[in-house]
């Protein structure tokens, strides 16, 4: 056991994306589409694929190097390697074990954890818990993703929009009054048909809406998953500042879940939110389903955004259904 803890912050970031570069011209080739079409409805102008002989989990694993290099710990003091994904090289040995292996972190346990796109939120909310008990004293969590593997690329209702890209964070025992102030996670597995990818089974109605398709891809009903996101985006804002009595005004920095710029957009203006104050960088990358927070929070680091004390928020929705939000105050 390790000693317990006031407070969890996060101590050390890292990503990683694929090299190759699909633009929406380069789609053009591949379905009926058109950059115009898709830069206007979803604020996507290219996306990262990884290699085919790739895996995700090596994406995974190199951010993770990243970000434990960057807590200046070593591999060997992690107590838990904890992976989000929703499209794991294998079943098993979970993404977090390959990982685990990977990056040397020998002491550890090691899991993964499905919210779909929510997964990095869910996450983070998992592993603070892991130090607050004293269970450990650092955790690794990786959120590391493959869509390019599981879309139907002759279906332009869904391949245009998704990405490859891994993104890491070490949590660990933080100052108090910083760190993961709180959380708020939600879900509705009444709604989660509008969004599937079938894994060990299938059934009827799942091959009803693949059919003449390739048949274990994802499926999603676009128009559905879009009103769904633009209420869960202010309901996990709203919730969790009312929960964490902090103020809209108090907010330094919204970093959400990047599907699509105008569910983006449709969250800031029913919050009247002004645009400096939400990060996006969804035209790069499109949708890397829970690796998208952790890639843009590296990325406003990196830019020196954000300084100790900052309030972030970090909002993600995705299948399940599920949603929810984590408040930061900026450690570091
Ligand atoms: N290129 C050109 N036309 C396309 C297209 C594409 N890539 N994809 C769909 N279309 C067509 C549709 O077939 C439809 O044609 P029709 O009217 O002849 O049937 C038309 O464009 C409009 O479709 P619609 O569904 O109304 O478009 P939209 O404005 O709702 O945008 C999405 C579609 C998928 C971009 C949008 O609904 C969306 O982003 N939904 C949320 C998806 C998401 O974020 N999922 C992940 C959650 S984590």
């Amino acid at each position: 056991m390790s000693a317990a803890v006031d407070a969890v912050g996060i101590l050390g970031i890292g990503s990683s994306l694929p090299e190759r570069v699909l633009t929406n011209f380069d789609l053009e080739k591949m379905v009926d589409t058109s950059d115009e079409w898709i830069t206007k409805r979803t604020g996507i102008s290219e996306r990262r694929i990884l290699e085919k002989e790739k895996a995700a989990y090596e994406l995974g694993a190199c951010a993770a190097i990243k970000a434990i290099e960057d807590a200046g710990i070593r591999p060997s003091d992690i107590g838990v390697v904890l992976a989000t994904t929703s499209t794991p090289d294998y079943l098993v040995p979970s993404t977090a074990c390959l990982i685990q292996e990977k990056t040397g972190a020998a002491n550890a346990a090691a899991f993964d954890l499905n919210a779909a796109c929510t997964g990095f939120v869910y996450g983070l909310t998992v592993a603070k818990q892991f130090i607050l008990t004293g269970f450990c004293k650092y955790v690794l969590v990786v959120a590391c993703e493959a869509l390019s593997k599981v879309v139907d690329w002759k279906d332009r209702n869904t391949c245009v929009l998704f990405g490859d890209g891994a993104g890491a964070f070490v949590l660990g025992p933080a100052e108090k009054g910083f760190g993961i102030l709180d959380s708020y996670l939600k879900s509705d597995g009444s709604q989660g048909r509008v969004i599937t990818l079938p894994c060990c089974h299938m059934e009827e109605e799942d091959i009803a809406k693949r059919a003449g398709k390739a048949k274990n891809v994802l499926w999603m009903d676009g128009s559905e998953v879009f009103k769904f996101a633009v209420k869960a985006v202010t309901d996990a804002i709203d919730g969790l500042l009312e929960k964490a009595h902090i103020k809209l005004e108090e907010l330094n920095l919204i970093i959400p879940h990047q599907a699509n710029i105008r569910i983006i957009d449709g969250a800031a203006k029913r919050l009247k939110l002004p645009d400096e104050k939400i990060y996006t960088n969804i035209h790069k990358y499109g949708n890397i389903s829970s690796a998208s927070i952790p890639v843009a929070v590296e990325e406003v680091v990196r830019a020196k955004r954000v300084k100790k004390g900052d309030y972030l928020l970090f909002v993600a929705f995705g299948g399940g259904l599920t949603w929810g939000s984590t408040l930061v105050r900026w450690n570091r």
